[in-house]
């Protein structure tokens, strides 16, 4: 039997209920705002509110993939992410209430850094080879949290990708060759006790630059496309910047022209949401290509090479083929990032510094979020999540 083509069938991202621009920051930092605007490449930050978690973001990127699809042969969903609510259980149990999911799908939740979602898609891929009736629903769900005053703030942000995985994409194929680069690195990692990640900045940018060139040389020696045949180049993106950094080093470690209008050439489309959004961690790549999907006339059966990065850490590159006809497919994110409430700068320092209860505590949360789903109450270690929607139906 021939192998099916397999890839994203639908794609539906999330974000918070307040945002905070890079402009205060800068101020209260006392930096110039060029140095996020320009340096970095980030103009500003999604911020949660306190009744919302990756729980909440996940439900909101996945409930109109349902409304579209339903749940008819769903029966795994894979929640990728770092900023997990629970050490046990998996998040994505959370959504069952929430999404109307049916009990007949399996759910696990992945960790490695920003990696995961990206053997989220690995492990969709083998599941729907086995059976191409299955689909798969593969979240990707993140809250970039570092230390107040320190460099690594102005890279927070917090974002969901929900994508459904099936045989005969509407949306995008992806492609049977990856290349892989794991090795053991500390430039980035959060010990279970901490809320906030450590980090080593400048560690993290040459590790990640290294995995990408030794990926891309895994992805060449098993048969992949050169560099110059991919129509753009989706990259994880902590601040859009480091996409451009990353290409550079990739381009001239092969031997090809690196002027700005190259690099612009390859990356400017993918980076709208990401500049505005800051670092989702595990959604941040699906965000590169939705930007690029929403802001590039027509990529039709043109290859994009994509460049998952995780610290610690895991590198994958693989390929993603625009499907004929998939421009009727996207709902642009524009709306949802306009959406945001600009917060103030001492309302999300509060926010920030504001920790859920770590003993048997009470925790009743007011509404916040304009999100149909949201965090309620945390009471006897119980998280209670509400919906004012109905969960979604077929
Ligand atoms: P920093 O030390 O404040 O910044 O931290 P800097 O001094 O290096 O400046 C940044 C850039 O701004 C530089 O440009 C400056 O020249 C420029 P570059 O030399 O890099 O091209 N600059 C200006 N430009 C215009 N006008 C000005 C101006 N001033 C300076 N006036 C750093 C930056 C990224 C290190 C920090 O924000 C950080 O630690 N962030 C967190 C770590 C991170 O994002 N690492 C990225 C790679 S690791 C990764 O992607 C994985 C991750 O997502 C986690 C996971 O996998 O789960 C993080």
């Amino acid at each position: 039997m021939p192998t099916p083509v397999i890839g994203i069938h639908d794609l539906s991202i999330a974000t918070t209920h307040y945002v905070l621009d890079h402009a205060t920051l800068a101020h209260h930092h006392g930096v110039p705002v060029d140095k996020y605007h320009y340096g970095i490449g980030q103009e500003a930050m999604s911020v949660p509110a306190a009744d919302e978690d990756i729980v909440t973001l996940a439900a909101t990127a996945a409930a109109p993939i349902l409304q579209r699809h339903g749940t008819d042969n769903l029966r795994t969903l894979l929640l990728a992410t770092e900023s997990s609510v629970d050490q046990s259980k998996a998040s994505g149990l959370y959504l069952h209430p929430l999404l109307g999911l049916p009990n007949t799908c399996r759910v696990l939740e992945l960790k490695q850094a920003c990696y995961s979602a990206t053997a989220a898609l690995q492990l969709a891929l083998g599941l729907i080879t086995r059976d191409p009736a299955e689909r798969v629903l593969v979240i990707a769900a993140d809250i970039a949290r570092y230390d107040l005053d320190t460099p690594a703030e102005a890279t927070q942000g917090a974002a969901a990708a929900a994508m459904l995985i099936t045989a005969d994409p509407a949306l995008a194929a992806l492609g049977p060759i990856t290349g892989i680069h794991s090795t053991d690195v500390n430039d980035f990692w959060r010990p279970n006790y901490r809320t906030t990640a450590v980090v080593d900045g400048k560690l993290s940018i040459t590790a990640y630059l290294d995995a990408v060139t030794h990926a891309y040389t895994d992805y060449r020696n098993r048969g992949g496309l050169p560099l110059e045949e991919f129509a753009a180049f989706c990259y994880h993106q902590p601040f859009t910047k480091m996409a451009y950094k990353a290409h550079r080093h990739l381009l001239a470690a092969h031997d090809l022209p690196t002027e700005t209008t190259d690099l612009d050439r390859a990356l400017a489309a993918t980076t709208h949401y990401n500049r505005v959004i800051g670092n989702s961690y595990t959604a941040s790549l699906y965000l590169a290509l939705a930007s690029l999907l929403d802001h590039t006339d027509d990529l039709t059966g043109q290859p994009i090479a994509m460049i998952s990065y995780g610290s610690g850490s895991v590198a994958e590159l693989f390929t993603a083929t625009p499907a004929p006809g998939y421009q009727t497919q996207l709902r642009t994110t524009t709306d949802i990032i306009n959406q945001r409430k600009p917060i103030d700068y001492h309302h999300y320092r509060t926010l920030h510094t504001t920790s859920e209860p770590t003993r048997d505590g009470h925790l009743v949360l007011p509404r916040e979020t304009a999100s149909p789903y949201r965090l309620a109450a945390i009471t006897n270690h119980n998280r209670i999540y509400e919906t004012t929607g109905h969960p979604p139906t077929a």
